[in-house]
């Protein structure tokens, strides 16, 4: 039986708040786990960035990515680790450099899923580049951008095809203003999707491997107060069709850490942006959330790390497309999507390392989050974010919320 020591690696940027408790509670607990043969413990690191050999070899079993959508070094390090290592990352970095939004909606299109009717429009100027000319003058058809507007029926979205943080994002009620807003949008290729409104409940469903929560979002709040704390604001059967809409996402594009949002409508839940592959992690946006968060990306990996998952080269989308083409009921069709989504994941086998092998995690976390060492973290967050004189006042108010959410989890443990 051998002594292994399993490397977690974090590939962060402006993350604060979330690495702290992270490692934190890591160390507390202490792990020694017998698995097949070895007892393993487990280590996290931060990663550095630095020129690196092609050949380098990589200490890191698993890596927990947030700069892959943007710090392309990093990607190209996380490629080239899991190419010539076998490294484990969150996320697959292949799906997430291609997959825009548009692939996305596609895709959950040809599934079934009830993505608002899109249509992605030419930009409206371009920077020049020596075949645009000919390029255009021989191809780009005229058209009016009024047709497609009354064709979708007012009001509609317009956002870029492969947006995120609410760049460019414009709600448009007439033909008037979106001729306005497409000539306003530059080079940047749009979309126009019909509007879910009025919508009655807007949810964002976070995923980190198989385990999903769902939050009640307030768009319209400020900042500090977007993600609700309500409980059981959906009925069972909605939370149900949630998470598997979810996890059926994050299966088939490959992303352990990723967070979809939808708006219900008449009772139908419309999914509008599932293609975030870097979701929110901070404190002050999560607040009462951010203890999950961390929980739950303790034991994700550190049983991708135990168990030596294996990253999926290849997507398996043939597979869902057959189940799609059939003539199957939609639910039935997501029924099947989920079993391969909880197969991918390995549910059941990571139910059951969770509970042999990190059955303290909830206590640990939970003393943890009581704390000066938390307590620093949160307000390390809010110094960054808030101007000095609200730091004393958001630093108590996130504090506090999390001490609620200390209390919620033991009041449904009991
Ligand atoms: N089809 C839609 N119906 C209603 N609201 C929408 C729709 N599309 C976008 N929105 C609103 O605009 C916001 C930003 O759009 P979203 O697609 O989420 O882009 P981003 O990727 O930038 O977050 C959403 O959170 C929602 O409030
Ligand atoms: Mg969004």
């Amino acid at each position: 039986m051998a002594k292994i020591t399993r490397k977690i690696g974090l590939s962060l940027g402006a993350d604060i708040c979330w690495p702290i408790c992270y490692e934190e509670i890591l160390k507390r607990l202490d792990l020694n786990i017998e698995f097949e043969g070895d007892t393993l413990s487990f280590e996290s690191s931060r990663l550095t960035i630095e020129p690196f050999s092609l050949r380098q070899s990589c200490q890191y079993e698993v890596v927990i990515d947030r700069l892959t959508h943007w710090y392309h070094t990093s990607r190209e390090w996380i490629k080239k680790s899991i190419v010539m290592d076998d490294l484990y990352v969150f996320n697959n970095p292949w799906t997430l450099q291609s997959m825009e939004k548009h692939t996305s909606y596609s895709a959950m299109m040809r599934l079934g899923m009830s993505v608002p009717d899109t249509w992605l429009i030419p930009p409206k100027s371009y920077l020049e580049t020596p075949d645009l000319q000919p390029t255009l003058s021989r191809y780009a058809r005229l058209f009016d951008i009024g047709k497609v507007g009354e064709s979708l029926g007012y009001p509609v979205f317009m956002k870029p095809y492969d947006g995120g943080a609410w760049v460019g994002v414009s709600k448009i009620d007439d033909s008037e203003t979106l001729t306005r807003a497409y000539d306003e949008s530059g080079t940047r290729v749009m979309h126009l999707q019909k509007a879910v409104l009025p919508f009655d409940c807007f949810v964002r469903c976070v995923g980190l491997g198989p385990q999903v929560r769902i939050v009640n979002y307030k768009p319209d709040a400020p900042l500090h107060d977007r993600y609700g704390m309500e409980e059981n604001f959906v009925s069972a059967k909605e939370e149900k069709l949630l998470r598997d809409m979810t996890l059926v996402i994050n299966a088939f594009f490959g992303w352990d850490f990723n967070s979809c949002e939808a708006l219900r409508r008449d009772g139908n839940w419309n999914p509008i942006d599932f293609a975030n592959g870097c979701p929110d992690s901070q404190v002050t946006s999560l607040h009462f959330h951010f203890p999950w968060l961390i929980k739950a990306n303790l034991r994700w990996s550190i049983f991708c790390a135990a168990t030596r998952r294996n990253m999926r080269l290849n997507l398996d989308w043939p597979e869902y497309f057959a189940i799609a083409d059939s003539d199957l009921s939609f639910e039935e069709k997501l029924a099947k999507y989920v079993a391969r989504a909880e197969e991918r994941f390995e549910t059941d086998r990571f139910e059951e390392f969770c509970s042999k092998h990190l059955s303290h995690l909830d206590d640990v976390a939970d003393e943890f989050f009581g704390t000066d060492i938390a307590m620093d973290a949160v307000r390390q967050k809010v110094e960054a974010l808030f101007p000095a004189h609200e730091i004393d006042e958001f630093t108590e108010l996130f504090w506090q919320r999390i001490q609620n959410s200390r209390t919620t989890a033991a009041s449904t443990h009991a």
